[in-house]
């Protein structure tokens, strides 16, 4: 089953889908795929400007905000992995409750700047809500606190883990975007392994885990012509059925 855009549609295009992948920088070039009418457009059109992400990166972050923003928004969120730091910053844009972003990464990328000043161009406020926090995963503890928001995109194998065993120490919502199941922490039972596959049986485990830790847990999915690891897991703490 085909998954939609729903953050920038025009890429439900059949033209456009091919475009969604590419690892290409988002440029002035690709700007007429961008209405200046939409907020979420604008900021595309100012990132374009400034070369400074690909235009997979938007669509990636973009698409995971969208499917995510309502059930994990907190007025904290932290933005584990962030790399270029793009899912925390639309929070930061988008969602007037979230007033503080976290973003934190062992090493900032230079395309924050650009990122961050792309966004302020269109939200101003965003400058004051978001700090960029360059440190290990395994201090990330010391800047979640309790009942904050987390998101974790492609954060790779053992430390997706990290960051939902993080969530369920401080009773926080959060979503994923899981990758690099080879290094997962727990493997998932063999026999799951051989019949679905590791990727599919690993994300069955994560969910069993969050639902005996209390968590209501949902699936989503972002379109593949993005990315083929584009299963989304969504733990809101609280309303779990185990
Ligand atoms: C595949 S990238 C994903 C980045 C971003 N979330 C995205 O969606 O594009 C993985 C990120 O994890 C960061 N990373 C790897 N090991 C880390 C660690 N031990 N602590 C903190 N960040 C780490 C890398 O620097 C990189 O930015």
């Amino acid at each position: 089953m085909s998954v939609s855009f729903k953050a920038y549609r025009q890429f439900n295009t059949p033209s456009l889908q091919g475009l969604s992948g590419l690892r290409v920088p988002l440029s002035d070039e690709l700007s007429k795929h961008f209405s200046a009418e939409r907020h979420i457009d604008r900021f595309a059109l100012a990132l374009a400007a400034r070369r400074a992400v690909p235009i997979k990166e938007l669509l990636e972050s973009a698409e995971f905000y969208m499917r995510v923003r309502r059930r994990v928004r907190r007025q904290t969120m932290v933005d584990l992995c962030a790399g270029h730091g793009l899912v925390g910053v639309l929070f930061g844009m988008f969602e007037r409750e979230v007033n503080s972003v976290v973003l934190l990464d062992r090493r900032r990328p230079a395309s924050f700047a650009r990122v961050l000043e792309a966004a302020a161009e269109v939200a101003p406020w965003i400058t004051d809500k978001v700090r960029y926090v360059q440190a290990p995963l395994k201090q990330a503890g010391e800047h979640v606190p309790q009942g904050a928001g987390i998101v974790a995109v492609h954060a790779c194998g053992v430390r997706t883990d990290r960051c939902l065993e993080l969530a369920v120490a401080r009773r926080s919502t959060i979503a994923v975007m899981p990758c690099c199941y080879a290094q997962t922490a727990r493997p998932a039972p063999r026999a799951l392994q051989a019949a679905l596959g590791a990727e599919l049986a690993t994300d069955i485990d994560r969910t069993y885990r969050l639902e005996r830790s209390g968590y209501s847990v949902d699936w989503s999915s972002i379109p593949e012509s993005i990315t083929p690891t584009n299963r989304v897991l969504i733990g809101v703490p609280g309303r779990s059925a185990l």
